[in-house]
């Protein structure tokens, strides 16, 4: 079984535990001797299955298992030991019709169930890692359920007022050790410090993102004494030598968009056109993009998806730059130095306004690129509900010549990933990320899984008979058709749904690579993805969790220039997270453990499915703030966002937004 398998597993045998105990409990204390054993048997046969789960979760790491073994089993496990001891003989004693069902049946009962309770409820709520608070609110929580029973069910109970003080004191004791680092996320928070006590630890208050907006101007002055600001990591104002100097200027606006079939939608636009203008380049050229904002009041910026830009050029609002708002204006300026297929998006609001429309792409082509073939860019979106490949929202057809190379660029500007088939021709998929694959192999009838924020190249020879690249098996998709009319269109009606699905990380030929999965590393840095209880931005709230944090409040990833750096990225949720580096390309070393068998797999975006352990490395080489955040922005606006800067940079921006 598959550890999102075991996950959800564990969670059904808590719930059926959970209701057993209980059930079992109210039906002793209804009289129903016969309903109770039945109960009680189905408790302890689905308590013995919490346990062979959490054994078998085990193996795929601590992180999966930490809040079981250090607190729900051993909490189950006792309470079910107890309730077996002392209520079982007197069940079975009652169901031979002798015997009576007092409360030290009930009670053993309901408590044991109140264990129960803890397993989904800390794993659900609390998630990893559970701490000393946890448990002892836990504890406490559970002990006080058994005393109100206790209570509810019997005479009164002897030391009942020392057994209840005790209690409190534990739960609050608990309360308390659980509001300490929000404690102190509050105090960075009101940022009305004076300047010398915050350049004691500026790194760490901004970039915590916590401090307040109103403290940023007071501290400029600390800033510039004691490191690089962000803001001096610009991009240069001069090509490479051959380069040209490309121009653009993008104006974020409100307008209503026609898509392929009438339909119009109210969308947040650069120009009035979603996607917005392509930005295009040869290697070595200087870009240089002039943000305006007309009218989006929530600000706007441009960052430069998976382009590896210096950090003053990385558009993150309350990091790098203060959101562009409406009247004003932002010059990004870098040097096309990465070749392949990108995308450009705003970060300020980047949930809402990625969704609204706020995206376009950045292509930028060999220097020597011979210009002919099809190169089509394809970004798949969702707008109000409909799948939309550019501004196709239906089928759409192109005609191509037979015999000419085709370049399909597939880019993720969803929150979620996408399902491509391609089908009339066998492809290779030359690209992901924009990063060329080494000696890619011939794919034909696969399913192509692209991540939300990745791109995938495809490349073939126009075949004769034509070729149809679908969208998650269904009404969008792009049909080429070869110059000739009276071709008939193949495959129309091929049923793709079965088809196996890509894996990047056996596809290719291995080569070389600048450091590989036993090179040391300089820093290491764990990150465990869940959903739980977490203090954000000042307020608890039920969020996307790092660590069991929520943005601002994770601890920002302190590197080095030159660090090698190792990111181990583990999900223990129930959700895919696609993860997202900026200014940075990252090698992956293993999924679950096992390294690429293929092509070293460079990316700036990696699905982190439910149950799935990724380590990827980087060489700290762009020194700068970055954000470092799940690419399901949704996720990542509900606290699954945190930040890595190079020691002695620094940021004269408040930091408290990001996305
Ligand atoms: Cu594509 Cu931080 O984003
Ligand atoms: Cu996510």
């Amino acid at each position: 079984m598959t550890v999102a398998g075991l996950i959800v597993l564990d969670l059904v045998a808590g719930v059926t535990a959970t209701v057993a105990w209980l059930g079992s409990g109210a039906a002793a204390a209804a009289r129903r001797a016969g309903l109770a054993l039945a109960l009680f048997c189905v408790a302890v046969a689905a308590s013995l299955a919490r346990v062979g789960v959490a054994l078998a979760l085990a193996p795929a790491g601590w992180w999966f298992v930490q809040e079981k073994f250090t607190l729900t089993l051993p909490l189950l496990v006792v309470a079910g030991l107890a309730a077996s001891v002392l209520a079982a003989p007197r069940l079975v004693t009652a169901v031979r019709g002798r015997g009576d069902l007092s409360a030290a049946v009930v009670i053993p009962l309901l408590g044991a169930g109140y264990a129960a309770v803890a397993g989904p409820a800390v794993t659900l709520l609390m998630g990893y890692p559970a701490t000393w608070s946890t448990g002892l609110v836990t504890v406490a929580l559970v002990a006080a359920a058994v005393l109100v029973t206790w209570r509810a069910v019997s005479a009164p109970v002897p030391g009942l007022r020392v057994t209840a003080a005790v209690t409190l004191a534990v739960g609050l004791a608990g309360v308390g050790l659980a509001f300490v680092p929000a404690e102190t996320a509050g105090t960075t928070e009101t940022g009305g410090g004076p300047p010398a006590a915050m350049e004691a630890h500026a790194m760490d208050t901004h970039a915590m993102g916590a401090m307040g907006a109103g403290a940023s101007s007071a501290s400029d002055g600390g800033h510039a004494r004691q490191g690089r600001p962000v803001t001096a990591l610009r991009g240069p104002s001069t090509p490479a030598a051959g380069g040209e100097v490309r121009r653009f200027t993008l104006t974020a606006r409100t307008a209503t968009v026609t898509l392929s079939s009438g339909r119009e939608v109210a969308a947040w636009t650069f120009d009035g056109r979603v996607p917005g203008p392509p930005v295009t380049a040869s290697e070595g050229d200087l870009i240089e993009v002039r943000l305006r904002n007309a009218d989006i009041t929530s600000g706007v910026t441009l960052h430069w998806h998976g382009y590896d830009v210096p950090s003053g050029e990385d558009g993150v609002p309350g990091l790098t730059q203060d959101a562009v708002m409406p009247g004003q204006e932002f010059l990004y300026r870098f040097r096309a130095t990465q070749v392949g297929t990108y995308w450009y998006h705003t970060h300020e609001v980047s949930d809402r306004g990625v969704k609204l429309g706020l995206y376009g792409m950045l292509v930028v082509t060999p220097r020597e690129a011979a210009n002919e073939g099809a190169d089509l860019t394809l970004p798949v979106h969702t707008f109000g509900g409909k799948i939309t490949l550019g501004d196709h929202d239906q089928p759409f057809e192109q005609r191509v010549a037979p015999g000419t190379p085709v370049r399909l660029r597939l880019v993720g500007t969803d929150n979620t990933p996408h399902q491509f088939t391609l089908s009339g021709t066998p492809y290779k998929v030359a690209a992901i990320d924009g990063r060329d694959l080494n000696a890619p192999g011939e794919l034909s009838r696969t399913r192509l899984r692209l991540p939300a924020g990745g791109r995938y190249d495809l490349v073939f020879a126009m075949p004769a008979g034509g070729a149809l690249l679908r969208v998650d098996d269904r009404a969008t998709s792009l049909r080429l058709t070869p110059d000739a009319p009276s071709t008939p269109a193949p495959s129309a009606a091929e049923d793709t749904s079965g088809w196996p699905e890509f894996d990047p990380l056996s596809y290719g030929t291995p080569s070389a690579t600048p450091f590989g999965a036993g090179s040391r590393s300089d820093r290491r840095f764990t990150l465990v993805l869940d959903q739980g209880l977490a203090i954000m931005n000042g307020r608890p709230a039920y969020a996307h969790t790092v660590n069991g944090h929520a943005f601002p409040s994770i601890p920002t990833q302190l590197v080095r220039e030159g660090d090698l750096v190792r990111v181990t990225v583990v999900n223990r949720g129930r959700e895919t997270h696609p993860w997202h580096l900026h200014g940075h390309t990252v090698r992956v070393l293993s999924r679950d453990g096992r390294a690429p068998a293929g092509s070293p797999l460079l990316l700036d975006t990696f699905d982190v499915r439910p149950g799935e352990v990724w380590e990827v490395a980087f060489r700290a080489n762009n020194p700068g703030m970055w954000m470092n955040h799940c690419h399901n922005l949704s996720h990542a606006d509900q606290g699954m966002a945190l930040h890595l800067a190079y020691e002695g940079v620094t940021t004269p921006f408040h930091g408290a937004h990001g996305g």
